[in-house]
């Protein structure tokens, strides 16, 4: 564990000798057999961390705080508003209902390297199936509850579980989301058939269970016997979490046990300067990475108390919701995306609401999930006067490359800067060729190899698509997709990404995905979706779309449908809401279209004609659509 006193020397501590950093930081986790080689070269994409080393995650998580005698403390406080409901589960209660589960799934056949696709909405046991799930040394997959069973299903396609736990509803403010006939619709279109499904029934919407298939979740855990914990190799699967790439079919990004243990177990106190004991809440979802590693395992690791919350940032029931949860669980160290910021600064400007709140405990306030823009993070920053700090990371790295680090006292607060490199990431903007830029340029932000451990070590059974999706472009480096530049101060600042990836309400998705799905439309010649840019959500998806010849149904007609499309096969989280009809898109004499073109119009900025365009007038449309 990292002991050295200030940035500069924990990064120097890193860069000079990795080895026995990485070692010192595995020393905070249990281990059931040391490792053999702390770094292995030879094994999967770009070599792995502790190999021959043993442990369960679950056992860090939960077990071990209970033999140190810390099991009556808080391990997890369910707040949910839309519920009305708080329900706080100790250690030892949450290992009692993890134990068994386990137990329930073993009895369903499910033995590690299984895997157990998890569909629900944000209760505690969706934090107790994953941990279960773990316990087992089993592999599981968590489905975010706003996609599809299109989407779902895809997923379960690759993943193949054995067994899926699911809900029979989750809860949006003013609407029951029925998950159980979009999870049957999934099965019912996958190719792979599960072999039985745990049911957790919420009173909101009690769903139909399929006999000899479907169990209902309370009656099996009160039925089994408590189930250890199986050792694996710190090498093995954890979990696969599917996310979006640039084509329409997600990357199933495979997460590790032993290096996510280490660097997630150091980063609560080196990033967060959180310690046991302390109060933690992520305002995320278990379906995102974010809520895999900071909802879920990192806390839980640290034996922190972590709060869940089934509730939004407004409407649950105002723009006082978050200051309400830190003021009655005393929360120390608040993590979300900028978008819940800005959801509670435009209905609340003047933060009136924080002032009926005693915010005393809180400490910092941590955003990631999409760049935070200066005005949002000023205006928190003046709101709560605590230290605001952005820190970027994404679904692959699962754990924080860029950060502000409280163990070492902050950065000075630059807005629109995502701190500086964890120890552990050789970060550099580098030009297409693959040149290192100098500082102050901006590039395609990458990372040295080897990437440090935590880092999604591969695709879930496609070593090769990793390989030619982040390692290919750059030999040597992880290209991150992200655009950016590190300042002369080793400040990051990341501007977007260099793919068809666009991020609203800090949830990634994929432009290509959509424009799958507009282009399946019968009367659909060809399409473009981009991400434009949004008050609300940081981006918001926009699709164009032109009629095969001969098409003279109302346009609103199509339009309307084209936005029920991709919210039947997406999901609702797509967000699509905007479509539009055009005579013809820009393109170049290729026939690539011209998408940077059409956002920049749809944002209103100037767009100069490509010396490439086939036809310049093409984008005059487009300007008359925008009123430019
Ligand atoms: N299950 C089913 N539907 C869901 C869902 C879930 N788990 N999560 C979201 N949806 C639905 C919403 O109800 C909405 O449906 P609608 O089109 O019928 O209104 C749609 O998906 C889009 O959701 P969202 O983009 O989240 O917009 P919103 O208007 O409901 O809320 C915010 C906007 C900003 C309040 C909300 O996005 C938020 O709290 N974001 C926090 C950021 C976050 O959690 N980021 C994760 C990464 S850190
Ligand atoms: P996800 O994999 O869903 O976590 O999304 C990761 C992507 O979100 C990154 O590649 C970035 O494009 C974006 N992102 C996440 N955090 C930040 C941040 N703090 N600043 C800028 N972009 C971010």
């Amino acid at each position: 564990m990292t002991n050295a006193p200030s940035y500069a020397a924990a990064y120097g501590d890193w860069m000079r000798d990795p080895a026995t950093y990485w070692a010192g930081e595995a020393a905070g986790i249990t281990w059931t057999k040391p490792w053999e080689k702390i770094f292995d070269p030879d094994l999967g994409a770009f070599g792995q961390w502790f190999a021959g080393g043993e442990l369960n995650t679950c056992y860090n998580c939960l077990d071990r705080h209970v033999e140190a005698g810390r099991g009556e403390q808080a391990a997890l406080i369910y707040d949910s508003p839309m519920t009305g409901t708080i329900r706080t589960f100790s250690y030892a209660e949450l290992l009692d209902r993890t134990e068994r589960l386990a137990g329930a799934l073993a009895a369903l056949g499910v033995t590690k390297g299984d895997r157990v696709v998890i569909y629900m909405p944000m209760v505690p046991e969706a934090a107790i199936a994953m941990l279960a799930t773990a316990r087992l040394g089993a592999v599981h997959s968590v489905v975010f509850g706003g996609f599809a069973a299109a989407e779902l299903s895809t997923r379960i396609a690759d993943a193949k579980p054995k067994v899926i736990i699911s809900a029979s509803c989750g809860l949006e403010p003013g609407r029951v989301v029925k998950y159980k006939p979009l999870l049957d619709a999934a099965i019912a279109m996958s190719p792979h058939q599960p072999s039985a499904c745990l049911i957790l029934q919420r009173p909101q919407a009690l769903a139909d269970l399929k006999p000899n298939r479907d169990y209902d979740f309370d009656t099996a855990v009160a039925e089994a016997e408590p189930h250890g914990c199986v050792s694996v190799l710190a090498t093995d699967p954890l979990y696969v979490l599917y996310t979006s790439g640039t084509t329409g079919k997600p990357k199933g990004v495979v997460r590790d046990n032993g290096g996510h243990a280490a660097v997630l177990w150091n980063s609560m106190k080196m990033i967060y300067g959180l310690e046991a004991g302390d109060v933690w809440w992520t305002a995320s979802d278990v379906g995102w990475v974010v809520g895999h590693s900071y909802i879920v395992y990192a806390p839980l690791m640290r034996g922190c108390t972590s709060v869940m919350y089934e509730g939004k940032p407004v409407g649950t029931p105002d723009a006082g919701a978050f200051w309400r949860v830190i003021a009655q669980h005393k929360v120390k160290v608040l993590f979300t995306a900028p978008t819940a910021m800005r959801a509670i600064k435009q209905q609340d400007p003047e933060g009136t609401l924080s002032r009926d709140y005693d915010l005393s405990s809180l400490e910092a306030l941590y955003l990631a999930g999409e760049r935070c823009d200066p005005p949002t993070g000023v205006w928190a920053h003046e709101l709560l006067g605590k230290p605001v700090v952005d820190h970027w990371w994404q679904t692959e790295t699962g754990w924080p490359i860029t950060a502000g680090f409280r163990q070492f006292g902050l950065f000075p607060f630059k807005p629109g800067s995502g701190g500086r490199p964890c120890p552990g990431y050789d970060l550099h903007a580098l030009d297409d060729e693959g040149n290192v830029l100098p500082s102050g340029t901006t590039g395609n932000l990458s990372l040295r190899l080897p990437l440090p451990p935590g880092c999604g070590p591969t695709l879930w059974q496609d070593d090769e698509n990793y390989r030619r999706s982040y390692l290919s472009d750059f030999p040597g480096w992880y290209r991150t997709g992200d655009a950016g530049v590190v300042d002369t101060d080793g400040d990051v600042w990341v501007m977007g990404r260099t793919d068809d990836i666009i991020n609203v309400a800090g949830h990634r998705l994929s432009t290509g995905s959509m424009e799958e799905v507009l282009a399946s439309h019968k009367d659909v010649a060809e399409c473009a979706v981009i991400g434009a840019k949004d008050e609300l959500k940081g981006q918001t998806p926009m699709g164009f779309v032109v009629l095969k010849a001969g098409v003279s149904r109302p346009e609103a007609d199509i339009a309307r449908e084209l936005v029920a499309l991709v919210r039947e096969r997406i999901g609702p989280v797509a967000a699509f809401k905007d479509a539009r009809v055009v005579a013809r898109l820009p393109k170049t004499r290729s026939g690539k279209i011209l998408r940077a073109s059409i956002r920049k119009i749809a944002d209103g900025e100037n767009a100069p004609v490509p010396p490439t365009i086939e036809d310049p007038t093409s984008l005059d449309e487009l300007r008359v659509l925008f009123g430019g």
